[in-house]
């Protein structure tokens, strides 16, 4: 994890009843080293007292675009330029839209327009607010302007029902900080090779299986460990690459000079991916992603009830990453694999054509001796007019194969 000690934070707190966990974060923060100052909403201060954030942060809270004493202090200007990064916290619905449609007709709105820094959202709402098409619209503007997005999570909300809203813990969003400068500090320590068929080239690349949660206990999921994720991260940062690997849940060492993103859902990998495509040439899909996610996410443990022997689950689809990815303007050279048990060449070209990508990988995955949580695997590479085998091999050695297919097949392409 990176270094929190220096950095300038600053933190906006907008109005919703998550506002009581800021001074638990603000103060983990100060624990680590990081200078933080404070803005506040009018609507946050219906949550929240300034004083309280004052005497956790150590300066006077802001919360006026025209307060003569506070602009004779540090006004706006200089605030919007001090911060290594702003983080909107808790992100009110109200808030997302104000941040996506640009308005300046406050201190938070104006500030986020006044600055070149990077900034974080973390929203936090009711369930049915974060899925209206609006909010998922305007959420969808600001990733495209390069927000980054954290959250939210799912589970029982202030108002008593259960889903997708809950603004992330203080603890995981101190992860996300740490994460967001350990990214930009590994860039600078970590640097790839300085020669390589990849050399110059930006990479994100999906790995290991993803999580969905039924109730707090219980998830679908499937068998892929990421060894073949890990071992292509491994193989395009040693051919010169700068590598992100997003990882679902798995329990591999991030190779070497490889920065990692660790997600446990669909929707997860999804938020991550946005995140970090904006500067990708190329793109692998190479994560089991769940098909589908339970509608509904139990709030607590789900009980059996006498008598009753079947249980039905309903299922909703995931997004498709790939296909996703794939439609960008401007998108990466984008690679699939195809994990298919049967008529595995014809699904393979089939998926080709419908994600819209340049290169897939077949993976015949009915034999156990190859394909999921495997040592060793058996692939077929397809793109519009050609195709290769490749032999038996471990997936390290099989990575350096298809990584070296991968950059000719990205050379011919630009
Ligand atoms: O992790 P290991 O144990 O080493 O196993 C490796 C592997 C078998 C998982 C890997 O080689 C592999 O085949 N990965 C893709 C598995 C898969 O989900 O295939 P699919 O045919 O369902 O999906 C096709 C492509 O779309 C994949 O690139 C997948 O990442 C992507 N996808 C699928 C669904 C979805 N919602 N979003 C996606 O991006």
């Amino acid at each position: 994890m990176a270094s929190l000690s220096n950095r300038k934070l600053l933190l906006i707190v907008t109005g919703g009843i998550a506002a009581y966990k800021t001074p638990e974060l603000v103060r983990r923060l100060r624990d680590h080293g990081t200078e933080v100052r404070v803005v506040m909403t009018k609507g946050a201060k219906a949550f929240i007292t300034p004083l309280t954030l004052q005497a956790v942060s150590g300066h006077p809270v802001h919360d006026d675009l025209l307060d003569p004493a506070a602009e004779a202090a540090m006004g706006h200007i200089e605030l919007a330029r001090w911060a290594d990064l702003i983080v909107v916290v808790p992100a009110s619905a109200s808030a997302i839209a104000r941040l996506a449609h640009g308005f300046a007709d406050d201190l938070f709105s104006t500030l986020c327009l006044a600055t070149d820094a990077p900034i974080a959202v973390v929203p936090a709402m009711n369930r049915l607010m974060w899925s209206a098409p609006a909010t998922q619209r305007n959420v969808e503007l600001l990733r495209a302007d390069g927000k980054l997005i954290w959250g939210p999570a799912e589970g029982s909300q202030a108002c008593g029902e259960v889903g997708a809203g809950r603004m992330l813990e203080p603890s995981q969003i101190l992860e996300q900080i740490q994460t967001f400068f350990g990214n930009t500090t590994s860039l600078h320590s970590e640097p790839a090779a300085t020669s390589g068929a990849l050399h110059g080239c930006q990479l994100l690349i999906t790995a290991g299986p993803t999580r969905e949660a039924i109730d707090p206990v219980r998830y679908l999921s499937n068998h892929s460990s990421g060894k073949m994720g890990f071992a292509l991260a491994a193989a395009a940062h040693a051919a010169g690459a700068q590598v992100t690997l997003v990882a679902g849940p798995c329990s591999l060492a991030t190779p070497n000079g490889v920065t990692r993103v660790d997600v446990t859902s669909a929707t997860d990998m999804q938020r991550a991916v946005a995140e970090h495509i904006g500067h990708a040439d190329i793109f692998i899909g190479c994560a089991a992603v769940a098909d589908f996610r339970p509608v509904q996410v139990a709030g607590q443990k789900m009980k059996k009830s006498q008598g009753e022997d079947h249980m039905v689950i309903e299922l909703v689809k995931n997004p498709d990453i790939l296909a996703w990815v794939a439609a960008q303007t401007p998108a990466p050279f984008s690679v699939g694999f195809a994990a298919e048990t049967h008529d595995v060449a014809n699904y393979a070209k089939e998926k080709l054509q419908r994600k819209g990508i340049q290169l897939i990988i077949a993976n015949d995955v009915s034999d156990p001796a190859i394909g999921f949580n495997s040592d060793d695997n058996t692939v077929t590479a397809y793109w519009a007019d050609g195709e290769q085998s490749f032999a038996t091999a471990s997936k390290e050695r099989l990575a350096e194969q298809l990584i070296d297919l991968i950059s000719q097949r990205y050379e011919q392409s630009i």
